[in-house]
């Protein structure tokens, strides 16, 4: 057995407990969650160095995205129609959390400050959630400052203002309300129902969690198909709520399954499960994870779509594994025994693949991974470094970190 100590805190943990924790086999070894934050460490240091060099320091310039070969961040601006903005400063408060760094904590204070004018419109579409519970959630999480506690409350007030309750979900794109011919939903949107269901555990009215539960179940209803896999895309009737189509905006196919897509479901069913307790949602939950690795390759990281003819020659997405290995840190701790061991070797063999050189770039690189697909159809970030696969993967790595015994779970 080739399983390395891991220190967890002051907490040593042998590799025989790791393998039995895991159900490691004698064929793969437990991931060395240490050295891979601190490898993660190593690359936002070195990023940071980049942006914060000189005397005035642009903190409404984010990065979202290093091309094949490149080694330096692309930075788009924060408060424009960009969706990523919430991750860069997610990503900072996730390696303070790992490494205790000041410097970093006081760096994601300003690059998460730098989000707050996103509130001063009405909400421009459903990634409102995305933007504010990564970037100000984070930081609530690991501060406890009020102010940002105020701004996911507000956030999630605004994010409120999309939800139909004929159809029973939240818009996803205003602006995309004519092209698809209806309200339409998409599978990235429950992700956002984390920042509702926080709101009103945390204060906010209690409609919020109402709005994120018919959302989540008219999503179960209509969004998938029989096997567990979904549509990027649903579209209803605005009027009367009547589901028209399933179909895709990111993905090879209207009937193809678009990874990352599965992978919000399977994040999304999670935390939907975590604040509900109700069993139909942790069913669902586990239908949609079994549907999503019941089709990945040997090395765990999925084609950009599951469908995608050109197999095996089609890029990557390793974003899509770093949100399924976040998910499973928290849904191993809900599902039946057998259940979880085969859930963990899948998370262990997830975050192995993104451990090696297939998947990590070259030390002069600022990213933790390469090998992200964003929007295939339109010809942007195929085989890129992107921000979220970095945010996912570290919140991935420090969810695993933590994994002391089953019971502490819940309160991850
Ligand atoms: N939410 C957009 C994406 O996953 O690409």
């Amino acid at each position: 057995m080739n399983c390395n100590n891991l220190k967890i805190g002051a907490l040593v943990l042998s590799a025989t407990v790791l393998a039995g924790l895991f159900g490691c086999h004698s064929s793969q070894p437990v991931v060395n969650v240490e050295s891979d934050l601190d490898f993660c460490h190593g690359r936002v240091t070195r990023a940071l160095a980049d942006l914060t060099a000189g005397d005035s320091v642009d903190y409404t310039m984010i990065p979202r995205n290093i091309a094949p070969g490149d080694s330096l961040w692309t930075l788009r601006p924060a408060v424009a129609e960009e969706w990523c903005s919430g991750f860069w400063p997610g990503v900072l408060w996730l390696d303070y959390e790992a490494t205790g760094d000041e410097e970093v904590a006081r760096q994601a204070r300003n690059y998460t400050d730098a989000l707050a004018s996103i509130l001063d419109r009405p909400v421009f579409d459903h990634d409102l959630g995305f933007l504010m519970f990564c970037s100000y959630g984070n930081g609530y999480r690991l501060t406890g400052d009020a102010h940002y506690k105020d701004m996911i409350l507000r956030a999630a007030d605004s994010l409120a203002t999309l939800y139909n309750p004929a159809v029973g979900t939240m818009l996803s794109w205003p602006r995309n309300v004519e092209m698809f011919g209806g309200h339409n939903t998409i599978m990235d949107n429950m992700i956002n129902l984390e920042t509702l269901f926080w709101a009103a555990d945390n204060g906010g009215d209690q409609s919020l969690r109402d709005i994120a539960v018919h959302h989540a179940d008219t999503t179960m209803k209509y969004h998938f198909r029989p096997d567990g896999t979904c549509y990027h895309v649903a579209v209803y009737d605005p009027e009367t709520g009547a589901f028209k189509r399933g179909c895709t905006h990111q993905g090879y196919a209207d009937g193809s399954t678009w990874a990352r897509g599965q992978a919000w479901a399977v994040y999304g069913y999670t935390v939907v499960y975590r604040s509900t307790r109700e069993q139909r949602f942790l069913d669902f939950a586990k239908k949609v994870t079994d549907a999503y690795l019941s089709r990945l390759p040997e090395d765990h990281i999925p084609y950009w779509d599951f469908d995608d003819p050109s197999i095996p020659d089609a890029p990557r997405d390793a974003s899509a594994a770093c949100v399924v290995a976040s998910a499973l840190t928290e849904l191993i701790g809900y599902v039946d025994n057998e259940t979880a061991s085969r859930y963990k070797r899948e998370l262990n063999g997830m975050l192995l693949s993104l451990s090696t050189d297939a998947y990590r770039p070259t030390d002069n690189c600022r990213s933790a991974l390469l090998h992200s697909t964003g929007h295939h159809p339109a010809g942007s970030e195929i085989d890129y470094s992107i921000i979220y696969a970095d945010y996912y993967y570290m919140e991935a790595l420090n969810r695993f970190a933590k994994i002391k015994d089953l019971s502490n779970f819940a309160s991850l």
